[in-house]
């Protein structure tokens, strides 16, 4: 069913349900109305009959008054008579209103009666004067006759006097009586309106409450359950499995919501793989460049011992050439002193032996000196050409991956500066890839040397400074690298970590010894690396190192 409908048909049972309330209530009150109406009515009659009763009641006084006169006064009273006449006229006055206001309400029977005799009652009193003030001898007899006359009238009026009362107080009563009834069935009918009234008072509670429950259900219940469900499904990312209930339009919407949420966790989980096959691309790109950057610093560093392989062969040459001579001299002197003790003929003499014996022990010496630097060339080289596996760091000697660089280096620095090593001693092993760290040393000490031999007039000497320091608590180890070379010039002093970047003659350099330098220490190392450099004085460079590291090899 659609929301309309439902509010339809929702507006339809309320108004009804009203419409039955208003008719009830109008009912009742009408019902009211008349019965109000009806005991106005009978009020009026119950006024009306004890007006009646009233008037009837002073004729029936009136007309016994009469008769009470002549009981009261004296007999030779002669004034009686004008008296009872005058009562007599009030008399008939009062039977003539009641005949012509309430002769509906008493048959002829009975006021016909009462008329003719207040007429025979008149005639009687008359006779009755007449024969008093006679003065005839048959007065008396007239008088006894009239008297007799007036007995009978009295008689038949007293008993129609009395039917007429009898009738007045039924009529009176009768009309008690209907008022008395109206007042108990208007109380009867109160009673059943009060009753009808809360039933359908309570009837109509029970319609509107039914109303609301059916509201409910239709629409608050659904609209409740969708909005939580979607709430659930957004924020909390559940699935979204309302079934459809309610209304057409909240079955639709929620059929609608069900396939929205449905395509859009579809296309999450779409975009979620997507992003991971592009992490795990980037991953392997991240990896494969790190391995080309290692690689990079590999090559340059086999290029350098290719550049240093003259320089190195030239070290080596000096240390093995006075090697040889003084071996060649410790050999002279043994076949001397080999000779001497088999007394050969070409033994030499004795100032040649003492010559022997002088100077042997010095040569041997030399050529163990000249022997031990070799070994030293030899053991810097391996240091300094060691090559850690990827970007694995091991806890190392420092200083002494230093001294083997500066050894390698001799030939590039040797000519045109003194290098001097302040080197902290118990300097702790650092964690880090060695052969990383040496190939930037090497390119720090050849720049200098580089700057001293651009800045420095032949023949004279620049200085070069390698240091390292401990700093507990920056947990961390200092290597400054300083040269007295000319210094960076100010507008290139941002570039010069840029890759490629040379100020150096095609051939001389490539641009990449700093770029390097970066890399291995910033990325690889999570250091730093910085420089102070003033034009005509010099530069240091300081490369700090953590004394913590990630991906330690174990
Ligand atoms: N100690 C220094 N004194 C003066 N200038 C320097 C110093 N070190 C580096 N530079 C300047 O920085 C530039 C870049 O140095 P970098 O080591 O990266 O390359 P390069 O020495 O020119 O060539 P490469 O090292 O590849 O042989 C140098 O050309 C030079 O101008
Ligand atoms: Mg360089």
């Amino acid at each position: 069913m659609k929301v309309r409908s439902y509010i339809g048909l929702l507006s339809a049972g309320s108004l009804g349900g009203a419409l039955i309330v208003g008719i009830i209530g109008w009912w009742m009150l009408s019902g009211i109305n008349q019965s109000s109406r009806e005991l106005e009515q009978e009020s009026k009659n119950s006024g009306d009959s004890s007006s009646e009763y009233l008037d009837i009641h002073a004729f029936l006084s009136t007309t016994r008054g009469c008769f009470e006169a002549f009981e009261t006064y004296p007999q030779n009273f002669l004034g009686i008579y004008g008296v009872v006449r005058d009562r007599l006229v009030l008399s008939k006055e009062g039977l003539n209103l009641i005949s012509a206001k309430y002769a509906s309400n008493y048959p002829e029977s009975v006021l016909r009666p009462l008329f003719a005799g207040i007429r025979e009652l008149e005639d009687a009193i008359s006779a009755m004067e007449k024969s008093a003030l006679s003065a005839s001898k048959n007065k008396l007899a007239q008088l006894q006759v009239a008297r007799k006359a007036y007995q009978d009238a009295q008689e038949s009026i007293s008993q129609h006097l009395n039917t007429l009362e009898s009738s007045a107080e039924q009529r009176m009563w009768e009309s008690k009586q209907g008022m008395e009834k109206k007042i108990l069935a208007l109380r009867e009918e109160e009673s059943a309106n009060t009753v009808l009234f809360f039933f359908v008072s309570g009837m109509y509670l029970v319609l509107v409450g039914t109303l609301a429950i059916v509201t409910y259900k239709s629409f608050a219940s659904p609209i409740r359950k969708l909005e939580a469900a979607a709430k659930n499904s957004i924020d909390h990312n559940k699935p979204f499995n309302l079934a459809e209930s309610g209304p057409y339009e909240i079955r639709s919407v929620t059929k609608r919501l069900r396939g929205l949420i449905a395509g859009l966790e579809a296309r999450v989980k779409k975009r979620t793989a997507a992003l991971q096959e592009s992490n795990e691309k980037l991953k392997l790109e991240m990896q494969q460049r790190k391995e080309l950057e290692t690689q990079l610093v590999h090559a340059q560093k086999m290029e350098a011992v290719g550049q240093l392989a003259s320089g190195i062969a030239h070290e080596i040459n000096s240390p093995s050439q006075f090697a040889n001579d003084n071996i060649l001299f410790i050999k002279d002197a043994t076949d001397g002193f080999i000779k001497k003790l088999n007394q050969s003929a070409d033994s030499p003499d004795d100032e040649e032996i003492d010559f022997f014996k002088e100077n042997a022990p010095e040569a041997v010496e030399q050529a163990a000196e000249g022997i031990s630097r070799i070994t030293t060339i030899v053991k810097s080289m391996k240091n300094f050409a060691y090559r850690d596996a990827e970007s694995a760091k091991r806890n190392n000697d420092l200083n002494q991956a230093i001294r083997s660089t500066v050894v390698v280096a001799t030939n590039e620095w040797k000519y045109h500066a003194d290098l001097d090593l302040h080197l902290q001693d118990e300097l702790p092993l650092v964690p880090c890839n060695i052969g990383e760290i040496n190939q930037v040393v090497l390119n720090l000490i050849v720049n200098g040397a580089h700057a001293i031999r651009d800045r420095i007039v032949e023949g004279q000497k620049g200085n070069l400074v390698v240091s390292t320091r401990h700093y507990p608590d920056a947990q961390c180890v200092i290597i400054a690298i300083a040269d007295n070379g000319g210094g960076i010039p100010a507008k290139v002093q941002a570039r010069i970590f840029e890759p490629f970047f040379t100020t150096k003659e095609v051939g001389v350099g490539t641009g990449q010894g700093l770029a390097i330098a970066h890399n291995v220490i910033v990325k690889s190392h999570q250091g730093q690396i910085w420089f102070d450099s003033k034009e005509g004085v010099g530069t240091t460079f300081y490369i700090k190192l953590p004394m913590v590291q990630t991906n330690m090899e174990q």
